[in-house]
């Protein structure tokens, strides 16, 4: 399988309970290499803007007033698969879903309050990883 990269946030409510390194150690269990990372706080526009997809959603303000509502780690990562491999490490959206062993699993609060997110596809990687990083700040 080809190497990729895929974008992975770490989420206010895993930042709030001072989660960031379990869950790196997570990653990096699974063979994921952390190539770039930087803890940011977004604003409500710029959360959305990253959510747009999902403007339509009943859920979206929800969801933009949590991702502004503390810091989220953002950060690439890099490997075989990398983006199946990391949603597999994830797990389910919803935490009642995820397997045992995932970080939703032992981490995430609830379906809105779910830790980490990550890039659906290679293409979305791509879009969401140029969203956060210059190519400078990509060192593998
Ligand atoms: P994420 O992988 O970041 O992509 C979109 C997010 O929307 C998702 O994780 C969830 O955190 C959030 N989400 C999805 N469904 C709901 C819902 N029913 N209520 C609140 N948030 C949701």
């Amino acid at each position: 399988m080809a190497i990729e990269r895929t974008l992975s946030i770490i989420k206010p409510d895993a930042t709030r309970r001072n989660l960031t390194g379990k869950i790196n150690a997570k990653f990096e269990d699974a063979g994921l290499r952390i190539v770039a990372q930087k803890r940011i706080q977004l604003t409500i526009d710029q959360a959305g803007m990253f959510y747009d997809v999902h403007r339509a959603r009943p859920f979206f303000g929800e969801l933009t007033e949590f991702m502004a509502s503390g810091p989220v780690v953002v950060q690439v990562l890099e490997g075989e698969g990398a983006v199946l491999k990391n949603r597999e490490v994830m797990g389910a959206t919803n935490p009642a879903d995820a397997a045992p062993g995932t970080i939703r699993a032992e981490f995430a609060e609830s379906v809105g309050e779910n830790s980490v997110h990550g890039s659906d596809a290679p293409e979305t990687a791509a879009q969401e990883i140029a969203y956060f990083f210059s190519g400078l700040e990509l060192v593998g």
